[in-house]
């Protein structure tokens, strides 16, 4: 295999979120320091959300003030509401990232509304973003399997996906939440999906839990998928997710590109160094 396959770097935002013990913002910033010397071209940096459902995201606009910008990098933030979105713009990120369910309960659980009611929310926040040319990113969580509500039909996942896309998201990102996709729940959800995605808009954000995230990313670039969200260290999962451990290691899913002849553009002893980090910030 040869050609581009990029990683999306998750870990300051997906990874950390989970951390219960408290991690300072001058560690973040360090982090996300060391990773942007590794030659992503976009990593998730902060999430404006609510306080009191994920207290770990707190600092957000101190992490993207105190980070050092490394050029060619853009720098992400995740907003569920125009108060989000205007936060992260007031703190400058360069990219805004929506977070959306294929399924109901997780919706409520995570966001406290309907899928109907969040593509509301996000509706004024696109339409903000499009008139700055502003990139917003479309996260779909639970695209094959939701902790509340079981399987999920890949039906769901494709309108959904179809929407945001529509609705101006530049990339759509299709969350294994939980970690409990197999290759072949992925590959028919991808089908899919891809009937009314162009597959380059495409991007695979799957969890660990399982020890199966390799295995599907391997189903989703026999498929044409060439963008994988990962967390260096693999640190990570979602708060209202019960058992969502651990996002996909971005050293593992480098080695694993590069073991399989893609080429990534990322420094491994750089990458090393950050899971280093991001271990060390887990077990301090
Ligand atoms: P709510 O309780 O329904 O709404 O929360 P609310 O409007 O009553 O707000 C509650 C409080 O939050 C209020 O404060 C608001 O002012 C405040 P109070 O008056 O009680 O002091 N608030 C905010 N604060 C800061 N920033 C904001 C904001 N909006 C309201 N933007 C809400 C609704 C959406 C706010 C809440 O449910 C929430 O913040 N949820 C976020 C949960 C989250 O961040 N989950 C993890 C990210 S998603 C994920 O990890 C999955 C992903 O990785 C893909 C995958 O793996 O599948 C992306
Ligand atoms: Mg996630």
């Amino acid at each position: 295999m040869t050609g581009r396959v990029e990683i999306f770097e998750v870990g300051p935002r997906d990874g950390l979120q989970n951390e219960a013990r408290e991690i300072s913002v001058a560690q973040k910033i360090a982090f996300v320091d060391c990773l942007s010397r590794a030659g992503f071209s976009r990593i998730e940096v902060a999430s404006f959300v609510s306080r009191k459902w994920v207290p770990q995201m707190a600092g957000s606009a101190e992490v993207l003030a105190g980070i050092t910008r490394a050029p060619g990098v853009r720098y992400a933030a995740l907003a569920p509401n125009m108060r989000g979105y205007d936060e992260a713009r007031a703190a400058g990120a360069d990219e805004i990232a929506i977070f959306a369910s294929a399924s109901e309960g997780f919706s409520k659980a995570n966001i406290n509304a309907t899928v109907g009611e969040s593509i509301e929310r996000f509706k004024p926040i696109l339409k903000a973003a499009r008139h700055i040319d502003l990139p917003v990113r479309g996260y779909i969580s639970c695209v094959t399997d939701c902790p509340f509500d079981g399987p999920t039909a890949p039906a769901r996942v494709a309108d959904l996906a179809d929407t945001l896309f529509s609705l101006g998201c530049y990339e759509i990102s299709l969350g294994d939440t939980i970690g409990q996709a197999t290759p072949d729940s992925i590959v028919k959800m991808l089908l899919a999906v891809r009937d009314r995605v162009p597959v380059g808009r495409l991007a695979g954000h799957y969890h660990d839990t399982a020890g199966r995230a390799l295995a599907n990313i391997d189903a989703s670039l026999s498929l044409g998928v060439r963008v994988f969200d990962a967390a260096a260290g693999g640190l990570g999962g979602c708060p209202y997710a019960p058992g969502a451990s651990g996002n996909v290691a971005t050293e593992a899913v480098a080695a694993h590109l590069e073991r399989l002849g893609y080429d990534t553009g990322l420094d491994m002893a750089v990458l090393e160094e950050a899971a280093s980090m991001a271990r060390a910030l887990r077990e301090a």
